[in-house]
């Protein structure tokens, strides 16, 4: 293997850059040429292909959002568009290719992979949604993020004696609104994996009043309703002034923390030294404490577990 390319692909991350930075220098490091894709799979069919150097990625650790750009392209579900894809990086004599993204952008790679390309994963994406992973990069500092935010949110509540519902993302995951609501002691967390009963929340917030809590923040993941429309049917309930907040793209901004520059070295590293072990088809995560690398298909077909005993940890100390 003489020579690997690099994208970033979905939703952007922080942290992304870290990874770009360990892939490149890692593999600058060993010997090998580094290509960087502009634009995810959108550039990388277009030929959006240019060679990196060290100074490349100089700059970059502490900075959000990804210096490659990202794209989502529609067409790569396409199996003629993705054999495009395998002649153009033939034609540029790219030996391997780095994936960063979330599971969308690994079921491109698998499926190039299929088409003799080598290819690993960095799982990329604040949703924290890839069961094969304990972390994914980006998650760490999206989670800090909604909790300085709900840290402010709070102050205000309580002033006004309100119920505040915050609507965070995660897509169909609910990770980002339990880590937030455990960490920021909100007094109800609603998630796509748990049932949702409206009447039990109001209950929740009368039975907090009657016990003197002076707010009630509620942490909502993104897809169960409409914050302002809960704000409302909260509030003809309770009696209690009710607002809504919907933090939205600011959760995917900002300097990475510490842990996603660490996790994203870590797996960065990992990315490159898998592939001069002649392997492929792989992606990279976190266990145990301890990074890994997995068959992609596999990692792609575990079932993501909600942690019911944080959740459960959440409801005995929001009481
Ligand atoms: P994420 O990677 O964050 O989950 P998306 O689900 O939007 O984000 O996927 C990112 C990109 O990955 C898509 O725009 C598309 O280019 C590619 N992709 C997603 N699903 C598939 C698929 N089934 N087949 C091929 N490519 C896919
Ligand atoms: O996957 C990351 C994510 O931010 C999800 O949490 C959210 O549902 C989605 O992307 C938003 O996508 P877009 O940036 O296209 O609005």
């Amino acid at each position: 293997m003489k020579k690997i390319a690099i994208l970033t692909s979905g939703g952007d991350a922080p942290g992304m850059n870290a990874a770009i930075r360990a892939v490149v220098r890692t593999a600058l490091a060993n010997g090998l040429e580094v290509m960087g894709v502009q634009r995810g799979y959108a550039g990388l069919i277009n030929g959006e292909l240019f060679n990196m150097n060290r100074t490349s990625v100089s700059d970059i650790i502490q900075r959000g959002g990804t210096i490659l750009r990202t794209a989502r392209c529609a067409e790569f579900k396409q199996e003629e568009v993705r054999k495009k894809a395998v002649k153009i990086l033939q034609a540029y004599g790219v030996d391997a290719l780095v994936v960063i993204g979330g599971d969308g952008s690994f079921t491109g790679a698998k499926l190039l992979s299929k088409l003799g390309v080598k290819t690993v994963g960095l799982p990329g994406t604040i949703d924290n949604d890839l069961a094969y992973t304990d972390y994914t990069i980006g998650f760490d500092t999206a989670l800090n993020t909604v909790l300085d935010a709900i840290n402010k949110i709070r102050d205000t509540s309580t002033s006004h004696e309100r119920v505040s519902i915050v609507e965070v993302m995660g897509r169909h995951c609910g990770d980002l609104a339990l880590y937030a609501g455990l960490a920021g002691g909100a007094e109800a967390i609603v998630v796509p994996e748990k049932d949702f009963d409206k009447n039990e929340l109001c209950r929740t917030i009368l039975e907090g009043k009657a016990n003197g809590k002076m707010h009630n923040l509620v942490l909502l993941a993104e897809g169960i309703g409409g914050a302002f429309e809960l704000a409302k049917e909260v509030e003809d309930v309770t009696g209690i002034e009710t607002r809504a907040t919907i933090l939205g793209h600011i959760q995917r901004g900002g300097s990475p923390s510490a842990y996603d520059r660490v996790l994203a070295s870590k797996m960065g590293a990992k990315a490159v030294e898998v592939l001069m072990e002649g392997k492929t088809s792989r992606v990279i995560g976190i266990r145990n404490n301890e990074i890994i690398d997995d068959d992609i298909d596999e990692a792609l077909a575990i079932e993501r577990k909600f942690d019911e005993k944080l959740y459960d940890i959440a409801e005995v100390l929001s009481k």
